[in-house]
Parts: C-alpha cells; structure tokens; sequence
C-alpha cells in the first residue's frame, strides 16, 4: 500500500443536497480553472495543496464538511475488507495518543448488501487498532464526541460481486455550516449554509439595495446575507476565537498531517489573519446597505440581538418588534424581502391558512418593487399566497424538505 502524501491530495466537500449547484460555483470562484466531479450531496477534487484546502476551509459558505480522502479498496465480504484493512498504512495518519471515530455512510446501490453501516463501523475501528497494535504496540482510543480524527468510511457497489471501500478524515470537526454565532433557544432554526445558499439564489452578491426578514427568528438569513453581500468570510467567528482567544475551532488543528508540518502552520496562520483582516475592515466601516428583521416574538428578537452580536454584525443590521402581517414598507424602492415562514412549529394548521394569506397580501401592498424569496416546507399553504412565483428552488433544512419560492413584486 502506498504511503499518503498530504502535501497533495484528493478531497472530497460536502453540502445539503440541492445546493451542488452553488458549492460548484463558489469552488470555482476560490480555485479557478481547478476540476470538479459532481456527486450527490457535495463535490470532489483531485491533487489539492494544503493551501487550496485552507482557502475552501475559510472561504466556503454552502459547505458542510471538507474530507481528506486517505485509502480506498475494493473487497467481496467481510473478512476480506478486514484483511484489507489492516495492512492499510493507518500509523501514518495517526499514534496511539490521538482519538478517533469511524462513521459509515452507505451508497444507495450498497444498501442491498450492506444492512448493518454500524457493523462495518466496527469493523474498520478494528483494522484500524489491530494495525496500530502490530506496527506500534499500542492502540489509539475511540472518542464518541469531539474525536481528533473523525473517520468516515464510504462503501458503494463497485459491480454486482464486489463493493468499494473510501476512506475519509474529516478535518472539520464540528461543520463548516456552525460558524460559532447561534445560541440555543429557538426550535426552527435554518441552517446556517441553506440560509447563505438563500442569500446566493438571491445574488445578494451583486446588490447594495435593502434586506428585509419579516420572520426573521434569530437572525440567520440577515447575518448569512449580510456576509455575502459585503464578502465578509463565513469563518470571520471562528477566526476571531482562534486568533484571539486560543481556540481551534477545526479538528486538523490536532491531525499529524498539519500539527507536526511547521511550515503548513505558518501557511496556514497567514491565510488565517488575511481572511480575518480583510473582513474586519469591511466590518467596521460605516454601513452602506440595510439589514432589517422583523418578529412578533421578543424572546426570539433578544435572541437574535445575542446571535447578531456573536456575528460581529451589530452596527449592520437592525431588529423590530413587528407583525409580518400587517408590516408597512421599512424602506422604499427595490429590495430584496427574505423570510423563513413558520410551518406549524408553533401555530394550528387552520392559523398558518390564513398567514400565509395574509403574509402574501402584505406583500402585495407594501412590498412592491422587491424581490421576494420565501423558504416554506409547505406547499399546501405556499398556494394560500396568490402571487405567481417566477422561481421554485428545492432546498434541504437537515431533513426537511423546503423550497424556495421566489415573487417579483414590480
Ligand atoms: C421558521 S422561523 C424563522 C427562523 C429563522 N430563519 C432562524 O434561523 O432563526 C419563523 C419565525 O416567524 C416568526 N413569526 C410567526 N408569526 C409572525 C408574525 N405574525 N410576524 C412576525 N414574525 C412572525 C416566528 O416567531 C419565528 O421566529
């Protein structure tokens, strides 16, 4: 088995499906000219240098996790992916002092052959410390939270006698999509890369006219616009804790291939302060552009003040009190209204028919001369609002199954 050159190699980025799409878009803005194979639920890149690792890692917006692709095989059953596995060079990703973790995720063609992904968990785990045992003499423990190295084990049908084995490193740790703003509190949340995915199928990129939420909760379309609109990088909160408060909010901090290369390190610091200087000076100039929020619910809004500040976006944007219902116009001309609608989360069905209604209504008499893009995992009640739509996007909130419905109000 060969060994693993970490200073180039093939990496697969993953986001919620239907935002490919926009993850393509951004890797190409990031890497240009760089080649890209298109998968369900993400993208992969072959031969790429730590520092274009570094720049996806702080620079991407709609991802969710960015993983190191180590070995692959491929094995007819059971014992032959154990005797595979153990003669895998596992010594050069990690020693027996670091932790680790094995998930295992099954392509839809494996399915028939594979029932049990958490067997094969195991049974990578087992490689894994059988080999570090034999070539080491000692094995690594197993952490069920915040491991060093969290693994991910992929297994797809190759054809119908023989399956394939990847194995990933995710280098990570907690998500790309939790940048280190949200405060418990609120039960329906969007996640915070569906909500920048929002912003881009907005093209807030390209726009300096005024940004409203009607419901906006604790904040997360408006901080995700603002961001996009003003290219303050999605990892501005993580770097601020790691350059100036000693965290490290990414697992490969702790991972040999980056902990014991001097020289990556360095690397990677000066891309660190670059992004974080870069996006605090636009951060403090004086604002250009609005960002407004409206709810009818104080405790959400005192949440969304706590989140907006944790986003280093106070001086930008600005929370009301307010009834999405009967909500006059907060500014005049072209815009650009964004709203995460409830869907029964706290309201009756018999309710949500007529705030739909109404919300569409509203729209129609304060709201003209903006474009409006609505987030609803309830076409049932999205029909309730009688305006054409000139756009539906599907979009995934964790498991629920949304769209984006997009009104030009001219
Ligand atoms: C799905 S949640 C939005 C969550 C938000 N996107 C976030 O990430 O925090 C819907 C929001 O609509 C608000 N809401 C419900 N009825 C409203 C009304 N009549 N006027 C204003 N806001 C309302 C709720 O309080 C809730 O915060």
């Amino acid at each position: 088995m060969e060994s693993i050159n970490f200073e180039q190699v093939d990496i697969f980025v993953s986001c919620p499906i239907y935002l490919e799409i926009l993850l393509e878009k951004e890797i190409q803005d990031i890497l240009p000219g760089h080649a890209i194979v298109h998968a369900r639920g993400g993208v992969s890149l072959s031969q790429v240098t730590p520092r274009q690792i570094f720049l996806l890692l702080l620079g991407l917006r709609t991802a969710s996790r960015l993983f190191i692709n180590l070995f692959n095989f491929r094995f007819g059953n059971e014992s032959e992916f154990y005797q595979k596995g153990v003669e895998l060079p596992w010594e050069e990703v990690l020693l027996p002092k670091d932790t680790f973790k094995f998930s295992t995720l099954l392509a839809y063609k494996a399915k028939d052959n594979v029932k049990n992904s958490h067997f094969y968990s195991l049974l990578a785990k087992d490689t894994l410390v059988d080999r570090l045992s034999k070539v080491l003499g000692k094995r690594p423990d197993v952490a069920k939270q915040l491991p060093d190295y969290p693994l991910y084990l992929h297994i797809d049908q190759a054809n119908p006698q023989l399956m394939t084995a990847q194995f990933m490193l995710d280098i990570c740790g907690f998500p790309l999509s939790n940048r280190g703003y949200r405060l418990p509190g609120h039960e329906a949340t969007l996640r915070e890369n569906v909500a920048a995915g929002v912003a881009l199928f907005a093209q807030l990129q390209e726009k300096k006219t005024p940004v409203v939420d009607l419901t906006c909760g604790t904040g997360t379309l408006l901080i995700e616009s603002m961001w996009v609109a003003k290219n303050i990088a999605p990892s501005i909160v993580k770097l601020d804790g790691y350059l100036n408060r000693g965290k490290n909010p990414w697992a490969f901090i702790f991972q040999r291939w980056f902990s014991e290369n001097k020289k990556m390190k360095s690397q990677f610091d000066e891309l660190a302060n670059m992004f974080y200087q870069d996006s605090m000076k636009k951060l403090g100039q004086k604002p250009d552009q609005k960002f407004i929020g409206i709810d009818n619910n104080s405790d959400y809004l005192n949440l969304a003040k706590q989140t907006i500040e944790r986003a280093l976006v106070k001086n930008w944007i600005q929370i009301e009190y307010g009834d999405c219902l009967q909500m006059p116009a907060v500014f005049s001309g072209e815009g650009t209204v964004l709203s995460n609608l409830p869907y029964g989360e706290r309201m009756e069905d018999d309710h949500l028919e007529d705030f739909y209604y109404q919300f569409g209504e509203n729209l129609k008499k304060n709201f003209k001369g903006t474009s409006a893009f609505l987030l609803s995992s309830r076409a049932d009640l999205r029909k309730k609002i009688s305006l054409r739509t000139s756009a539906r996007i599907p979009l995934m909130n964790g498991d629920l199954e949304c769209r984006l419905y997009r009104y030009d109000l001219f």
